[in-house]
């Protein structure tokens, strides 16, 4: 197992083992090279964008004020100097060079990683105590941050405040981030966070689905496919004395009938691969400007290779590949090709087939993946 400069040389294996979900890690100088400085002015520009989800987190005179973007330019220029932070969710899927940061962390599965959240606040600026109930780690990129964090049990936030800060907070430890330090906390840790000088913090966050959203998600997933035969009849139907009284033969021939409503693994397998591909609402792929046909597409792919488009996942089970929502059809020879460039997020010429070629062109034109380079 080698060691991760993220993790501060840490094993993957040790940190799973020790602190994954279980206790708080920080990384002092986790990672210093995070490319070009992403400046606010990108980030207002981001927050101004209707298919991008930004957040506004203000205390003022005593009171959470949050404001939901889009954002125009006048509102974040007004901004007072102190004790507001804006928040800008998947950053990833807009600057390459983010995107990079968030597969650092391929130690841990794509199907948990969710996405990268910039923040930035001047002196003061917090989104108050709380905790998330997803794993998370913090990467403080310039300036300082004060975080606290607390593992206390008491999880009551203060009513009609439009964002959950905790009533009580009771702080344990305290540390200040300098650029390139990371906290990772687990799930439920309580954490409070205040910028002490302009700065952002790259959040990178995990999915963790309730159980009700997976059950809800999965009777969608299930509505679309379900078949099941027969229709009800009831040849022996005696008179009823009561006449608006369901019948307990007509629950029982329902019952059986729904009965035929089953699933094993390989129909669960089917369903993540759907459901954790699926593209979150506000995003939207592009095809290609200057759209090349399906041969200058094969040269040009034979000679350069393949990338995902940043908004891109190809998730697989088994022989089964999904993206973007949907199942790749592809040929069992050309699997590990696939698998390949869901796991590297990328192609090399010299991996690309013939056989594969339909199927790529036709990603191509949907904007999933394009020529690299
Ligand atoms: C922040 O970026 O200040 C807030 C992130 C968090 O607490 O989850
Ligand atoms: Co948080």
């Amino acid at each position: 197992m080698k060691p991760i400069d993220l993790l501060g040389g840490m094993t993957a294996d040790t940190f799973l083992k020790e602190y994954w979900h279980k206790k708080p890690l920080l990384i002092r100088g986790a990672l210093k090279d995070v490319g070009e400085h992403v400046d606010y002015a990108w980030l207002a520009k981001l927050a101004a964008d209707e298919d991008v989800e930004s957040r506004l987190i203000e205390y003022k005179q005593g009171k959470w004020h949050l404001e939901r973007g889009p954002f125009r330019a006048g509102r974040l220029r007004r901004l007072p100097e102190t004790d507001w932070t804006i928040l800008v969710q998947n950053v990833n899927h807009h600057l390459p060079h983010i995107a990079d940061i968030l597969w650092r962390f391929d130690f841990m599965p794509y199907a948990r990683l969710d996405d990268l959240m910039i923040s930035y606040a001047p002196p003061g600026g917090t989104v108050g105590p709380h905790f998330d109930s997803y794993d998370v780690f913090l990467l403080q990129v310039g300036g300082h941050k004060r975080w606290q964090i607390s593992s206390q049990k008491d999880e009551a936030f203060i009513e009609d405040a439009p964002i959950k800060v905790l009533k009580d907070f009771q702080v344990e430890e305290e540390f200040v981030l300098e650029h390139g330090d990371m906290l990772y906390l687990p799930p439920k840790c309580a954490h409070y966070g205040v910028a002490l000088e302009p700065g952002m913090t790259y959040s990178i966050g995990f999915r963790a689905p309730s159980a009700q959203e997976l059950a809800t998600e999965f009777l969608v997933y299930l509505q679309d496919r379900v078949c099941v035969e027969g229709r009800y009849a009831d040849p022996d139907l005696k008179q009823q004395a009561e006449p608006a009284r369901i019948s307990d033969d007509m629950v029982e021939q329902v019952s059986a009938m729904l009965q035929q409503i089953r699933w094993d693994k390989s129909v669960v397998a089917d369903f993540l691969g759907h459901y954790l591909t699926e593209p979150k609402p506000h995003v939207f792929y592009e095809g290609p400007e200057a759209e090349l046909d399906e041969d200058e597409f094969a040269e040009a792919a034979r000679q350069s290779g393949i990338v995902l488009d940043l908004k891109s996942q190809i998730l697989y089970s088994n022989d089964m590949l999904y993206c973007n929502g949907q199942l790749l059809e592809s040929e069992p020879v050309d699997l590990a090709a696939w698998q390949a460039l869901a796991n590297g997020r990328q192609l090399p010429a010299d991996r690309l087939s013939d056989n594969m070629m339909p199927l790529l062109f036709e990603g191509y034109l949907a904007g999933w993946w394009h020529i690299a380079g």
